[in-house]
């Protein structure tokens, strides 16, 4: 089974904006709509990379930074970190541009493990990812940290 490098998956820029009807009782962007749309962002690196239907396995190290507001930008940028036998890790991260002054602020981050899976629905075994950047290295070796985590949870 051939490699794939991280590019091959990655979505570096993808755009959607945050609308009133995304907003809590507070008049901030409500933090399962963030979710959803990370969900929805990381599944499509996974399934890129693994060419597999891939369902979602757990997501961890969830942090909302700061909040975004009705009119702003959402930047996202999800990578696929590492791959295992059936199983790979794709890390998220959300920036939100103020359209006015095309300011960003980092505003949330996770990791989402997902699995691919053949046409009975059971476990299959993937590409391996070739990291290539100094930072997809790094995210690399972490990634196997936070695997072992994991799995003794
Ligand atoms: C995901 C699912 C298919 C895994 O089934 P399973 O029988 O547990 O499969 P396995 O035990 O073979 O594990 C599959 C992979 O998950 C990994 N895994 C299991 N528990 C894990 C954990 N806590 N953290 C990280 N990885 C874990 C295994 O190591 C394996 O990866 P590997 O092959 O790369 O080593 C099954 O749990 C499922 O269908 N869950 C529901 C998914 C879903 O509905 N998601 C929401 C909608 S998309």
């Amino acid at each position: 089974m051939d490699a794939r490098p991280v590019g091959f998956s990655a979505l570096d820029h993808q755009i959607s904006l945050v609308f009133p009807n995304d907003l809590n009782v507070n008049g901030t962007l409500f933090g399962g709509k963030l979710l959803e749309l990370g969900d929805w962002i990381c599944a499509i690196v996974a399934k890129r990379h693994s060419q597999r239907v891939c369902v979602t396995l757990g997501l961890d190290s969830v942090r909302f930074l700061a909040p975004a507001t009705s009119g702003d930008i959402l930047v996202l940028k999800a990578s696929l970190n590492k791959a295992w036998n059936t199983s790979m890790e794709v890390g998220l991260k959300v920036l939100a541009e103020d359209f006015r002054t095309g300011e960003q602020r980092h505003i949330f981050s996770a990791y989402f493990t997902f699995v691919a899976l053949d046409e009975t629905f059971r476990p299959i075994k993937i590409p391996p990812v070739i990291p290539e950047t100094l930072d997809q290295k790094r995210r690399y070796e972490e990634a196997e940290m936070r695997r072992a985590k994991r799995l003794k949870t």
